[in-house]
């Protein structure tokens, strides 16, 4: 896709070099809070990201003196980095933004990014090579891991790292964000959908009676997560688009154990396989999810069994608290708002839907609202936007309700929306579209637990909704509306508001 010249001229890619790069930036900006007092990965540090994020408002947090993790410990990591991008300013940082850009920028500038490509480029080593473990002296317990939420089923290592697979006709790369947590020493249960990249990955390997290789990577710029996080077109690497963030190539170095390539200077990689036979799957679940409940329930699921860690010295470990609920935002929540409407405009734009003007995912929901505005110019644009959205991949757990409206309504304000919903939605007149049994997310619980199973389904099963708050074409212009087919509304006319405008102080107000 072409570059939007609108946002591109206003664009300064940035990049960090790594994790510390990045957690540096944040130090002179002013983002970030450290934490000397001894905390205990249990509940706590999980208790206390919960009321930093709070609404979207509080700084990163570097945890530097954790229960057990100590510098007398015989452990890989005493530092818990987290929050990076729990704030509309830091994803702004990331995005070459100034801190106090608007959310649309936010917006426009992912939806420039994912669409362009800035090849990886090879090197031989890097940091990330420093300490290399095999065999029994891999324990992945010496990761200062929390249990984010006190009903976690385990300790979830799996938070916001960038999980790499390779798909074995292409050779592909692709990164996502996929749950899992410590089993045993060396094992790592993981939450695998086949409708997922990776799933897509996982069955091409089972079929050809292979294992999947796969890498977990943790700690690095803040594009990897980012990314990993976005549904990127399949069949694009993630690598691609990052390099586009950062404006170079992605420095990537070959894994011990398998030909997976990961970021050179990354904290801390776990390499390993995922067997297809059953009986070496292990327990994992339940966990504090994006829909605000604990999800994904106890069972046995996939396992990476680990096969080789390596590391920086003294890493950092990176993990975010999942979770969100009205008012108790976090880290998934603020990024997706910005990029799970990103990727939406770019679907739109793909699929040929004119006159889009704004598009946005309220943050209390993760992107499972999608509202659109647009210009219409004619009758159903409403519908093929909406069709356009779920048709695409980037569907898959998101976008389960669209909410559709003009260009005079603000989509940020959801007073607004709910105007548009009183005024221009008549169920009578097709304006709520019902497109059921649909793929969608396996946690969300609205949907009953027996169509939830991965196992059986691969996926969840989901009634969307469109809600096309835009005004009726099929309405017949009208002559007493000045030709329009809604009446005027009571804006005050132009010669009446600029007579107030000139002598508003005349009133005794101020400006
Ligand atoms: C913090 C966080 C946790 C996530 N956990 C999961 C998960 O456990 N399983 C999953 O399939 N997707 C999860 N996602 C969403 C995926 O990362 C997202 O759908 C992404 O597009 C997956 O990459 P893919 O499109 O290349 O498959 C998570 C996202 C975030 C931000």
């Amino acid at each position: 896709m072409n570059a939007n010249p609108e946002i591109s001229n206003r664009l300064k890619p940035r990049s960090f070099g790594d994790l510390r790069g990045w957690i540096e930036a944040l130090r002179q900006e002013g983002e970030l809070h450290e934490i000397d007092a001894q905390v205990d990965w249990d509940g706590e540090i999980g208790a206390i990201a919960r009321r930093v994020f709070g609404q979207g408002k509080g700084p990163a947090l570097l945890f530097k003196n954790i229960k057990g993790y100590g510098p007398g410990d015989d452990v890989w990591s005493n530092q818990l980095f987290t929050g990076g991008l729990s704030n509309y300013s830091r994803i702004a940082m990331m995005l070459g933004l100034p801190k106090d850009a608007p959310v649309t920028d936010l917006v426009l500038a992912t939806q420039h990014y994912f669409a362009q490509r800035v090849k990886p480029e090879t090197v031989q080593t890097g940091p990330v090579k420093e300490l290399i473990f095999k065999g029994d002296d891999i324990n992945l317990y010496k990761l200062p891991v929390p249990r984010w939420h006190g009903l976690d089923g385990g300790r979830y290592i799996n938070t916001y790292q960038g999980t790499v697979t390779i798909d074995p006709d292409t050779g592909q790369h692709n990164i996502g964000i996929y749950r899992g947590m410590i089993g045993q020493r060396d094992t790592l249960p993981v939450l695998l959908w086949r409708a997922q990249n990776w799933g897509v990955h996982f069955q091409k390997w089972a079929d050809r009676g292979m294992k999947m290789p796969v890498a977990h990577v943790y700690g690095w710029e803040p594009c990897l997560p980012y990314c990993a996080s976005a549904p990127i077109p399949t069949g694009v690497s993630e690598y691609e688009v990052m390099g586009a963030i950062r404006g170079a190539p992605v420095p990537l170095v070959k894994c011990e154990t398998s030909d997976i390539m990961v970021p050179a200077s990354a904290e801390i990689v776990i390499e390993g396989f995922i067997d297809p036979d059953p009986s070496t799957f292990e327990m994992e679940g339940p966990f504090g999810e994006y829909t605000g409940y604990f999800g994904g329930d106890q069972g046995p699921k996939h396992v990476t069994k680990v096969t080789c860690v390596t590391m920086r010295r003294n890493p950092i470990y990176r993990g975010t608290l999942e979770g969100t609920l009205p008012k108790r935002l976090n880290e998934n929540s603020m990024t997706s708002s910005v990029q799970r409407a990103g990727v939406a405009w770019n679907v739109l734009k793909a699929a040929g839907v004119p006159g889009v003007t704004d598009v946005h995912c309220p943050a209390a929901n993760n992107g499972t609202t999608l509202v659109i505005q647009l210009r219409q110019t004619y009758r159903g644009q409403a519908k093929q936007a909406a069709a356009a959205i779920w048709g695409s991949n980037a569907a898959h757990l998101r976008y389960k309700n669209i909410w559709v409206v003009d260009d005079d309504i603000d989509i940020h304000d959801y007073g607004s929306i709910d105007w548009a919903f009183a005024y221009r939605v008549n169920a009578a007149e097709d304006d709520i579209v019902f497109f059921p049994a649909t793929f969608g997310s396996l946690l969300d619980p609205s949907t009953r637990l027996e169509y939830r199973d991965p196992i059986k389904f691969g996926t969840g099963k989901w009634c969307r909704v469109l809600i096309d708050a835009t005004r009726n074409l099929d309405f017949e212009p009208q002559k007493q509306y000045g030709g329009d087919r809604f009446p005027p509304t009571v804006v005050p006319l132009p010669e009446h508001s600029d007579v107030v405008e000139r002598r508003w102080k005349d009133y005794g107000f101020e400006d």
